[in-house]
């Protein structure tokens, strides 16, 4: 019997964090504070929330040890979490074509391990079909991030980190991929900065023609700088305020 397609959850923990040297120099970006919590609760907390059971977490491997201390098996989460090491740092889509074994001919759901999502995206994965979503974001500077450009309502191209941005949106950290993402991984060239894009790859969704998107409704953030990271925890702080009022 065929087996029936599933989906996993990837989060990507690796990078050497320079923008936030030094309290990167000890430990990993994605175990530092964010208000209350170690950063990497909230992509798991987001991938649980979209009904994803099974996650591996993708680290460096001098980090993978602190990962397993902090998560365990993943219980307290109501997940069974796994562990992989990327040995060097090449790349966001290099990191998720380690994770290809995990995955074992199902879906991907992958969430970079700086990226704060509020919004409940379980809607997006049941919906899921096929070819690959990715969740945009309105943002006042759009060129930290990759960059969707339009025509009309289709997106004909992505932009990583464009001098010149072609619309105000971020494409978040946040994407669903079918299996075809580990053999269009294996065509992509490293870039100009020696890695391998996820933008690359998500610009071979758009050619063949089955890329489609999503807008997050939520707070988004990307906690990788130091002002995105003080101004994440601020964000929690206040929403954490905000509940506790009810
Ligand atoms: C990465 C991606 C970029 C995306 C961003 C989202 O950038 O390359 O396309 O918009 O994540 O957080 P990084 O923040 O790793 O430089």
């Amino acid at each position: 019997m065929k087996k029936k397609i599933g989906i996993k959850g990837v989060i990507l923990a690796g990078g050497k964090g320079t923008r936030l040297s030094p309290l990167t120099k000890a430990t990993n970006k994605i175990l530092l504070p964010v208000y209350n919590k170690p950063m990497i609760y909230y992509p798991i907390e987001n991938l649980v929330r979209a009904g994803v059971e099974n996650i591996i977490i993708v680290s460096a491997r001098e980090h993978a040890g602190n990962f397993i201390n902090l998560l365990g098996s993943g219980k307290e989460f109501g997940a069974k979490i796994e562990y992989t090491v990327q040995e060097e740092p090449k790349g966001i889509a290099h990191a998720l074509s380690i994770a290809e074994d995990f995955v074992d001919g199902d879906n991907v759901i992958l969430n970079l391990g700086d990226n704060i999502i509020l919004d409940d995206v379980s809607e997006e994965v049941r919906k899921f079909r096929g070819g690959a979503t990715i969740f945009l974001k309105k943002v006042d500077s759009p060129s930290a991030f990759g960059v969707p450009v339009f025509r009309g309502k289709e997106i004909v191209a992505i932009e990583e980190k464009p001098k010149r941005p072609k619309s105000h949106y971020a494409v978040t950290g946040l994407y669903i991929y079918d299996n075809t993402v580990f053999e269009k991984i294996r065509t992509l060239k490293p870039s100009k900065r020696n890695e391998i894009e996820i933008t690359d790859l998500n610009n071979l969704y758009i050619k063949d023609g089955t890329l489609r998107y999503a807008y997050l409704k939520k707070e988004w953030s990307d906690a990788g700088t130091f002002d995105s990271l003080f101004e994440t925890s601020k964000m929690m702080r206040d929403i954490a305020k905000r509940q506790k009022r009810g």
